[in-house]
This record gives structure tokens, sequence and C-alpha cells, in this order.
């Protein structure tokens, strides 16, 4: 996966001298009185390498035009220009020409449009307004591919129900930082939202309203085809045995019912793992989520799976001496998640799964994705998860639902995914990150300013070189970033003390 997404952009300008009158000089004094300007612009995450010029032309319809290289194997699409504010139609060659060049694509395994985004957002980084309000682009050269493939951010519609128009503004806006992996955690303990064809009880009963906070099947593949467009996965994220009581209002018998004591208490716990009508269960329900979401790969969970109410049931508890398994309800949580991975395996799906899973010794696939998220002993489970040969995507530092005074962007920005002990090999398995938005404190109101531009921190850190870590360059760079989001009407939130020369004007 990390070969087709490398690829080169060179943007070439050759032009008559009448393009290069005008400058860019007194917005950009005014700046400067709130953050510097960086010598890579604006530029958010810093391509592998830039060389930018001072030669200065005018993008305006009469001097100016997109052409595709010999060379490129996937020209631009002029659909996605129109933010630019100009339509490919009437951009007319004259005096200067602009090459969108794409190539290095190594293999054609995968769909080639999926990096055309973010060339042409590196393309609309480099576009800026001199004080007559005219957009110029400065003659650059840019050699470009991700760091990381996986650039993921996690997003939580359990704990708060997300309005669809939400979770599509924040994919455009992962768009604009180059993430290209949305995480769905789509249900929860709290609530089911995801209306299934098969159970539709499920929602119907486990979501906070049955018609008003559900995904229907059109809205689920509006944001699979607004994401696509995007060069963005969605990854559905569907979270058991644990995380589950939700699930269990609209679906009888999945849940362990709880004892206190000889009876029942009313209570129910994580997935009833004993039963055969629960595999029955998943195997028809995975079998739907498999069609309905395209992505090879289907986040399983398994994380902070609770045992007393598995301790008090009775027949838990005969199922466990029958096992062998004595009092070891780990056992019993990797029985079933080994059945669960067998269930998912028929769909020809890969799976992603939390690192307890791995943790508890369970048969995994040779190409399952564990998703370390534990913090405190990181580095130890990196080298312990990649050891064992498994591909590993990294959260831990980057739960953004942790909020704090202060520019805490910085200590998101100066992890260092590979900074574990361990071999090349070890190291080439990590194939990138995520940042976590869980939900507990955030709905519709609150969700892009708590995320962003924190979360373009990690999307520099998964996206550029190593060596990319100048703090007060990135501070320069990331502040006329958010300014640009801000510009498009997304609220991100400031980084300090400063200003914008287009500020957010609300709704
Ligand atoms: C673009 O070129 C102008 C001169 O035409 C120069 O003042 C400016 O610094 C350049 N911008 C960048 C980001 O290099
Ligand atoms: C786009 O261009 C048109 C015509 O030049 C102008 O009226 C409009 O305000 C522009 N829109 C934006 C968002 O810049
Ligand atoms: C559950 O399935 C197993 C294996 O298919 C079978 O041996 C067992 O009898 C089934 N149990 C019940 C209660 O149907
Ligand atoms: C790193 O891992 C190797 C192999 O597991 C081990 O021999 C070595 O002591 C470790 N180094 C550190 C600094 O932990």
């Amino acid at each position: 996966m990390l070969t087709c997404l490398k690829f080169v952009v060179l943007l070439l300008l050759l032009s008559s001298r009448s393009c290069d009158g005008l400058q860019f000089n007194d917005i950009d004094e005014e700046v400067e009185l709130v953050a510097q300007s960086s010598r890579y612009g604006s530029l958010w995450p810093l391509p592998q390498k830039v060389q930018l010029s001072d030669v200065s032309f005018k993008l305006t319809t009469s001097s100016f035009r997109i052409v595709d290289a010999k060379e490129s194997s996937a020209g631009p699409s002029c659909k996605h220009l129109t933010f630019l504010n100009f339509s490919c139609h009437c951009v007319i060659f004259s005096t200067s020409t602009f090459v969108l060049w794409a190539t290095s694509f190594e293999g054609n395994e995968c769909d080639a449009f999926r990096d055309q985004p973010t060339r042409l957002e590196t393309f609309s980084q480099l576009v800026y307004k001199d004080e007559f309000g005219t957009k110029n682009i400065n003659q650059t050269t840019i050699s470009d591919f991700p760091r990381f493939a996986h650039r993921g951010i996690l997003l939580d519609s359990s704990r708060h129900f997300l309005p669809i128009k939400v979770i599509l503004a924040n994919l455009e806006t992962m768009a604009m930082n180059k993430f290209n992996v949305f995480h769905w955690h789509i249900v929860d303990d709290q609530s089911f939202p995801y209306l299934s064809r098969t159970f539709p009880q499920l929602s119907q009963k486990g979501a906070y309203h049955p018609y008003t906070h559900v995904y229907t099947p059109a809205d689920v593949k509006m944001v699979i085809e607004f994401a696509r467009l995007r060069g963005i996965r969605v990854v559905p994220e569907y979270d058991t045995p644990g995380h589950t009581q939700s699930w269990g209002k609209g679906q009888a018998d999945l849940l362990t019912p709880c004892y206190a004591g000889s009876k029942p208490s009313g209570a129910f716990g994580p997935v009833n793992p004993i039963l055969n009508t629960t595999y029955d269960f998943m195997t028809q329900f995975f079998k739907e989520i498999s069609t309905v979401f395209p992505d090879a790969y289907i986040h399983l969970g398994g994380d902070e799976v609770d045992f007393t109410c598995w301790k008090s049931n009775p027949d838990i508890q005969k199922f466990m001496e029958q096992q062998g398994f004595g009092q070891d309800y780990s056992k019993l949580e990797s029985f079933y998640i080994q059945k669960l991975l067998n269930i998912v395996s028929t769909t020809n799906k890969g799976y992603m799964i939390w690192q307890e899973v791995f943790d508890n010794g369970v048969k995994l696939k040779p190409d399952t994705v564990v998703h370390v998220w534990i913090g405190g002993a990181t580095d130890e489970e990196m080298h312990k998860v990649t050891g064992a040969g498994y591909t590993t995507i990294l959260s831990a530092p980057w739960y953004l639902d942790y909020i704090s005074y202060g520019q805490d962007w910085q200590k998101y920005y100066k992890v260092e995914p590979l900074s574990f002990n361990g071999t090349e090999e070890q190291k080439k398995l990590v194939i990138g990150g995520e940042a976590c938005l869980w939900g507990e404190y955030v709905d519709a109101t609150n969700l892009t300013p708590r995320l962003w531009p924190r979360a373009s921190a990690v999307a520099e850190r998964l996206w550029s070189a190593k060596d990319v870590t100048d703090i007060s360059d990135a501070f320069n760079r990331l502040s006329a970033h958010r300014c640009r989001m801000v510009e498009r009407d997304i609220p991100a939130e400031p980084l300090f003390s400063s200003y914008c020369p287009h500020e957010y004007k609300g709704v």
C-alpha cells in the first residue's frame, strides 16, 4: 500500500515577463505581526522536497491553464479545482503554463485517482492573494509522497450522534490536511445509530432516536462516496464483545445476563460468548457490513472487556470449566474473538483490532492490523507487536479528546512513531497512525474546533519527513494553514493570540 501512495508533483511555470508584475507585500507585512512567515509559505503538511522561488505569477484565466504532462498517469480532474474559484473550461492558455505532473506510481494495483486530491491540495496551498485580491502562485518544484500510508482520524458517533453534515465537513478538512482514513467508530454502549438492513431493530431500539439519530444506508453511502472523492477510505468499527450495551436493546440474548447471587440481576454484560446464536448473528451482521463498506478492512474493536458480569453468570462458569479455562476470563474473551475473526475472514475482509486482542494471545491472521492505544508503555507495545510480525498503527499519543490549556498541538507534533526499540523490519510494519476524537464530550457544537488544527499536527507528523521537527517553523506554517481553514469556513480554533486576514464569521 505504501508504494502506491507515492507520487511526485512538479509545479512548473513558464511565462513571459508580463506575468510577474504584481508582488505580494502589504498583506505579508501585516501577517508578520502575528506570526513570522515561513520560507515554506503556508504549506501543510510540508512536502518531502520543496523549492519555492520568488518568481510569482498571476493566476488569472487569461494567463493560466492546467495541462496534463505526457508522463502523467492520472490527469487532474476539473471538478477538484472548483475550490480555487476558477473553472477549467475558462482557463485559457496565453502567456503562462502550469503543469501538474503526476508520475512515479509504483505499480497499478491501486486506484490512481486516490492521490489526486492531495496533489491538488498542495497546489491550492501555493496560491495566495496579492494586495488587489488577485490570486498568485510562485514558481515551485515539489516532489512529494507521504511518510506513512495510514493517516487516520477516528470520530465517535455513539456517545453523541454526529449529523451527516458534520461528518462531511470533517472529511473535507481531513482532505485539506492529507488524512486518508476515516475510522468511523459508529456504535458503542451508548447508542447504535447504524441502520442495519438485516437487523433494523438494532437502531430501532438502540439509537438515541429511531428516525432522527440514525445513519440510513443512503447516509452511509454518501459518506463513503464523499470520502472517496477526497482520497479517503472509510474503515467502520463494530467493537465487540465489550462496548455493546446498545446492541442488546434490539437483539435478544446477544448480551450476557449478569447475576446477583443466584438470580439474574436484570443487567447485561459483554456479548454472550457461549451461545451458538451469537455466532449466527455475527455471521449475518458482518456479511452485511462487508458489503456496505467497500474498504478492505473492518475494525473489530476488542478493547476494555469487563469480566465482572461473565464471572457472575453460572452458565458461563460452567462453560469455562468445560473448556478448561480455569478462572482466566481472558481465555474466554479470546475464544469469542477467535470465532469472530474466523467469521469475518470468510467475508474476505482484513481486520483491525485494538491492542488487547493481541496482548491476550488471540491467533491473528498475518495481515491483521494491531491498533496501539494504551499510553504509558507505548514503545514497549510497539516493540512487541512489530516483533510478532504484525502491521501496526499508533494512536496512544494522539487522543485529542483530552484537552488542556496552551499549545498542546506541540505535544502531538513532537511524537516520533518509530522511536521504539526495534529492527528496520519492525519499523517497516508501522504503517501510520490515527488521531482519535472520542465523543463523550463532543458533538456537532464543538467537534471541529476541538479537532482542528490540533489534528493538523498529527497530519504533518504522519506525512512529512522524519527530520521535519522545527517547532517554530511549524508554528508559522500552521498559523497560516489554520487561517486557510478559517477562510474556508471551517471553525478551526486559534493556536495563540493572533488574527486571520479573513476571520471566521460564524453561521
Ligand atoms: C513569492 O514571490 C514573491 C516575489 O514575487 C516573494 O516576495 C515571496 O516571498 C514568495 N513567496 C514564497 C512563499 O516564497
Ligand atoms: C469567485 O469568483 C467570482 C467572480 O470572480 C466572485 O464573484 C466570487 O465572490 C468568488 N468567490 C469566492 C469564494 O472567492
Ligand atoms: C452449538 O454448535 C456446536 C457446534 O456446531 C454443536 O456441537 C452444539 O450442539 C450446538 N449447541 C446447541 C445448544 O445447539
Ligand atoms: C532492544 O531490543 C533488542 C532485541 O529485543 C534487545 O536485545 C536490546 O537490549 C533492546 N535495547 C534497549 C535499549 O532496550
